[in-house]
């Protein structure tokens, strides 16, 4: 939770300390994928503003603090049907300024290790049989996805969004982490896809769910 953190300012410290740690592990040259979209804080009263962050943005100089450079930002756009609101109040004023678009799209931030070589030496060490399918190759970086509901956990990837970040940026046999696991998706779908994955959780709630799911071996 956002509000779990006295400010956005310590929010973001946290996450670039966070990051800091995943550059270290990281081999190197190799690829982040972070998943953001703008967030929203409650306002404590109607005749206070709510303030929304526009997180995306300020990635981007934590990650390259954190020893990353930019790739590519794709977006994840979602049905409209599947997200709130926003726009019934200028439909029924029609007033400028009211204007609020329903948000249909979060962010996926390629970054890759800061490294003397160049990409090519990383696609070198592995042969063709351990690549992925190039089947239904997303040609473009807009990835239309449904997103996925789950009485389990309140924020759950799509298996879908897994698989293509998964797909386009791993090979099989590699070793991924996700150090938000939450409910184990990507977990789950990357040892689908015969890679070896390495989950990090802070919730213990979340963790026992995981543990309870067989995830003993991971
Ligand atoms: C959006 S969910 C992750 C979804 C997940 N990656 C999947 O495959 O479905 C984010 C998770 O990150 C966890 N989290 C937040 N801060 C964390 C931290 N500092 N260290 C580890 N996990 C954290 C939360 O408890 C939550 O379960």
């Amino acid at each position: 939770m956002y509000s779990d953190y006295t400010s956005y300012d310590s929010y973001l410290e946290k996450m670039c300390s966070i990051l800091k740690q995943c550059n270290r592990i990281l081999e190197d040259g190799r690829f982040i994928i972070i998943n953001v979209s703008p967030v929203i804080t409650k306002r404590p009263g109607r005749e206070f503003e709510s303030i929304r962050y526009p997180i995306h943005f300020d990635f981007h100089k934590i990650l390259e603090n954190a020893g990353f450079y930019f790739i590519d930002k794709i977006i994840w756009i979602k049905p409209e049907c599947t997200v709130p609101n926003r726009v019934a109040g200028y439909l029924q004023t029609g007033m400028p300024l009211s204007y609020k678009p329903n948000c249909i799209t979060e962010s996926l931030l390629v970054y890759r290790k800061k490294t003397s070589f160049l990409l090519d030496k990383n696609i070198k060490l592995y042969s063709r049989t351990l690549a992925n399918s190039i089947e239904k190759t997303d040609t473009s970086n807009c990835w239309h996805i449904s997103p996925k509901a789950d009485k389990k956990h309140p924020a759950v990837f799509p298996e879908e969004l897994c698989e293509k970040v998964l797909k386009y940026y791993s090979f099989k046999g590699d070793i991924v982490l996700d150090p938000f696991a939450g409910s184990g998706t990507f977990g789950k779908v990357s040892k689908k896809m015969k890679m070896v994955p390495v989950l990090c959780e802070i919730n213990k709630e979340y963790i026992k769910k995981l543990e309870e799911e067989d995830y003993d071996d991971l």
